[in-house]
């Protein structure tokens, strides 16, 4: 049996009539360029999000760069960031000439440890930018009381944690400015690329508003050198066609999840945990094998024709293009030991339990040696 390691078809399928119509209001309006349809889009996701602002951007890696810019990261400053992430979590930080500081990963969630937080700050540090991996909140309650302490904002990735809540509170209440993705494989996909800035506070709203638009209040006019990080109509209609189902596919998500976590049980993996002060979105569900053995399994999965992907094989302060920052192998050992041991397992809502079942039965019979 097939197990791709996400559907996208299977979901086009059951939403192609109220997508294909938002796409010809498109259109039929002829109005590409942010607009009504990214102005609607924006006052949706506020109240999803619970957030007083939504600045539709061009993807999620323009969200992060234009927050950044937008609590005035400059070269020299430095970013506090997780060495267990998507690489723009780091790459735009070093894009302004900033340095990225790493703060190792919890094991058990993989997300920045809150208790190494404090001896990361120095007077340079102008941001903290913790992840959401995964689909589950970073610990922001207990970040936000540092940073809060400190006077230094906090920016959060959350492009794998729409609609996740942490305490009771949404991605999007927490930090001064939280960044989504819509990259088609994500919770919430656009048919391209496309991203979202949350923001409470008006002022820091305002900047990326502006910001978004190479900088100018009026036209023509720049106070400051911005970008072109401007979200398009069509993706917004996309977009806003397909957020009243985010509820539904986020609990059947969570139902797979329940149903790979009774499956696997005694698969001899590590499952995903989940604390229970979080909602888990589930945007991957991600095992750990342990002892080497995490590439032959995804090498027999492959040839069972059961997707799965490694997010992400190589730490970030072990990237290439970080050399200059000196950090070794052994710097940040949760986070290495993550990137061997991770994989991410076939994870949408159309997933069947037969499907899963299969999945979870190939995985055992592997790990016993089968
Ligand atoms: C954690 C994280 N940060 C940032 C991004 C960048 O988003 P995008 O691909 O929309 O630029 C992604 C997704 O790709 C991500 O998973």
């Amino acid at each position: 049996m097939k197990v791709p390691l996400l559907d996208l078809q299977a979901q086009y399928a059951t939403i192609r009539a109220d997508v294909d119509a938002a796409l010809r209001r498109v259109c039929e309006s002829q109005q590409f360029i942010l607009g009504k349809a990214v102005e609607a889009f924006e006052s949706q996701m506020a109240a999803y999000c619970r957030s007083r602002h939504a600045i539709g951007v061009s993807s999620g890696t323009d969200a992060l760069l234009c927050a950044l810019m937008a609590v005035g990261v400059r070269p020299g400053d430095e970013v506090i960031v997780p060495p267990f992430t998507f690489f723009a979590t780091a790459g735009v930080v070093a894009r302004l000439g900033a340095r990225p500081v790493f703060v190792d990963i919890e094991p058990q969630t993989f997300n920045l440890d809150p208790g190494r937080l404090e001896a990361a700050i120095t007077p340079r540090t102008r941001a903290i930018l913790p992840v959401d991996l995964f689909g589950q909140i970073a610990e922001m309650q207990a970040i936000g009381e540092i940073a809060a302490r400190r006077g230094i904002p906090v920016i959060e990735d959350a492009a794998q944690a729409i609609g996740a809540e942490h305490r009771g509170r949404r991605a999007g209440e927490y930090a001064a400015l939280t960044c989504l993705s819509f990259f088609p494989t994500k919770n919430l996909g656009g048919f391209g690329d496309g991203g979202m800035i949350l923001a409470n506070d008006d002022a820091l709203a305002g900047r990326c508003r502006m910001l978004r638009v190479h900088g100018a209040q009026r036209e023509y006019f720049h106070d400051e050198v911005g970008g072109n990080f401007r979200l398009d109509a069509l993706q917004a209609a996309v977009l806003a066609a397909k957020l009243p189902h985010l509820d539904a596919w986020i609990d059947a998500r969570r139902q797979r999840a329940a149903t790979y976590d009774e499956l696997l049980a005694d698969a001899g993996v590590g499952r995903p945990v989940a604390w229970p002060h979080n909602r888990h979105v589930y945007h991957q569900y991600t095992i750990r094998v342990p002892e080497g053995r995490r590439d032959a399994l995804a090498a027999r999965l492959k040839q069972a024709e059961i997707g799965c992907k490694v997010y992400y094989p190589l730490a970030l302060h072990e990237q290439g293009c970080f050399r200059s920052l000196g950090h070794r192998r052994g710097d940040f050992p949760v986070a290495e030991r993550a990137a061997s041991e991770v994989l991410s397992l076939p994870m949408y809502p159309e997933l069947t339990r037969e499907m899963q079942a299969h999945v979870a039965a190939t995985i055992a019979g592997f790990m016993r040696g089968g």
